[in-house]
């Protein structure tokens, strides 16, 4: 502590205005304020009214990376075996990383709690908890679990959960864990207010949500408990099986310290990172980031010469994210809408540069990244937007369409009406034929 005053504090982070704003307020309205600045962390402020710390722009030319085709991985039972004994070891370990806020979904509760079963409107977060249980039920012990919430979403889904008695899923093996937040600037470098006694920050992105594993012990207790692979995933995305072994095989067999899951793009505007090699380093570069001339330059054949997209679901070594974490993942920033007040707490919409850490910042530190191909109508049909495309008429769809085919595959008639499969009775066409 460096004993200056808060106002000192404030002057030295661009922020002298906010000094002259408390005094303007009384009593309890000042303390709240004041308590929230103190908190602030203003040397980052600072920092950022000097857009230092930012992630790296102008990125060049990025290289498509190498990857394995998802023909080939059908081809090799291999890594499934070796995944199989890591979970059957307890050495495998699962994020949910839910700590986002639904706004394009208009969803007025915590992602999560969607319904997005086609028969049954399961919740995401009772398809993913019972995919996790069927794992335990298949492989023993039932995996570590955590889910990352947010300061605006953390109590919601906690109730949530209780109130479902966390879907069956033991006590012992779940934690949740609130990642931080991050202050946002208007054009003039000054921070925003959401309220007269509030300062506007929003949760600070993935790259957050790993950081507050580390610092509240969840990585500790879950290396203490011998787990060697962290697996996280979105919460948006309820055709994803969770637990796959051939996955966790590939990071572990392939000694990388990530591995990654890929769709091939459909088309050059298609929303979804781009996994690349840039100077020779792995990097998933943003679709917000990446010149739109890039995104649509094409190889010699006519296919997108950059298609490698992140689906979001990627294994760590523990060992190499807890190494890594901890020494500040870059800022992204990004101007977009911000529900602010003015001195006098008029309500104002306007744009202000937002800032967040993403978790695949981290692939430039790999030794090695294994980027796997999945096939997207049986892994990813996310739920992002209320309708039209990736929303849940479309994820609906895509579930359907994947219990159909287990159906198919088994030659078993599928029942009437819609379907859905329960994530506790199966997990492949395999399974149908034993129920
Ligand atoms: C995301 C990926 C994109 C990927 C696509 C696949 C980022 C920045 N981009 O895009 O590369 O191709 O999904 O569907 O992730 N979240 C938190 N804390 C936060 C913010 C977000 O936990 O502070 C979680 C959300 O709950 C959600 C996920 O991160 O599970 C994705 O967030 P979102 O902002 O919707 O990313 P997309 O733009 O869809």
């Amino acid at each position: 502590m460096t004993g200056r005053s808060l106002r000192e504090r404030l002057e030295a982070a661009g922020q002298s205005w906010l000094g002259a704003h408390l005094q303007t307020l009384d009593g309890e309205a000042r303390t709240r304020l004041e308590r929230q600045l103190s908190a602030l962390d203003l040397e980052l402020v600072r920092r950022l009214t000097r857009a230092e710390g930012l992630a790296a722009g102008g990125l060049g030319a990025p290289d498509p990376h190498p990857y394995v085709s998802a023909e080939d991985r059908a081809a090799d039972a291999e890594a499934a075996a070796r995944g199989m004994d890591e979970f059957r070891g307890g050495r495998v370990a699962f994020a949910l990383l839910a700590g986002g806020q639904a706004s394009r979904l208009r969803w007025d509760g915590p992602k999560g709690s969607f319904p997005i079963g086609p028969a049954t409107g399961r919740s995401l977060f009772q398809i993913f908890v019972e995919r996790l249980r069927r794992c335990g039920r298949r492989y023993g012990p039932d995996p570590l679990f955590a889910v990352t919430t947010s300061v605006d979403t953390d109590a919601q889904i906690r109730t949530f959960f209780e109130e479902h008695e966390r879907f069956g899923f033991p006590r012992a093996r779940l934690r949740f864990s609130c990642q931080g937040t991050l202050p946002a600037l208007d054009d003039e470098g000054r921070l925003l207010l959401a309220a007269p006694d509030r300062v506007f920050v929003n949760p600070d992105g993935h790259g957050g949500a790993v950081a507050a594993l580390e610092r509240d012990g969840t990585f500790e207790c879950w290396e203490r408990e011998g787990v060697k692979t962290v697996v996280t995933f979105q919460v948006d995305n309820p055709l994803l099986p969770v637990a796959d072994p051939d996955f966790v095989g590939r990071l572990v067999a392939g000694r990388a310290d990530i591995a990654t899951k890929i769709v091939l793009k459909q088309n050059p505007a298609e929303k979804v990172g781009l996994v690349t090699l840039v100077e020779g380093r792995p990097r998933i570069v943003e679709y917000s980031e990446i010149p739109e001339a890039a995104a649509a330059a094409l190889d010699a054949d006519g296919s997108l010469a950059l298609r490698l997209g992140s689906i979001a679901v990627h294994a760590f070594r523990l060992g190499f994210l807890r190494g890594h974490v901890t020494e500040g993942l870059p800022l992204h920033r990004a101007r977009k809408e911000i529900p602010t007040v003015d001195a006098q707490g008029n309500e104002l919409r306007r744009l202000g540069l937002k800032h967040e850490r993403f978790i695949f910042d981290l692939f430039p530190q790999a030794r090695s990244v294994q980027v796997i191909e999945v096939l997207r109508e049986r892994e990813f049909a996310p739920v992002k937007n209320a309708e039209g495309p990736e929303s849940p008429a479309t994820a609906r769809a895509a579930l359907e369409g994947e219990y159909r085919r287990w159906y198919a595959e088994a030659g078993v008639p599928a029942p009437d009406g819609t379907l859905e499969v329960s994530p506790l009775q199966a997990e492949g066409p395999e399974d149908l034929l034993h129920s």
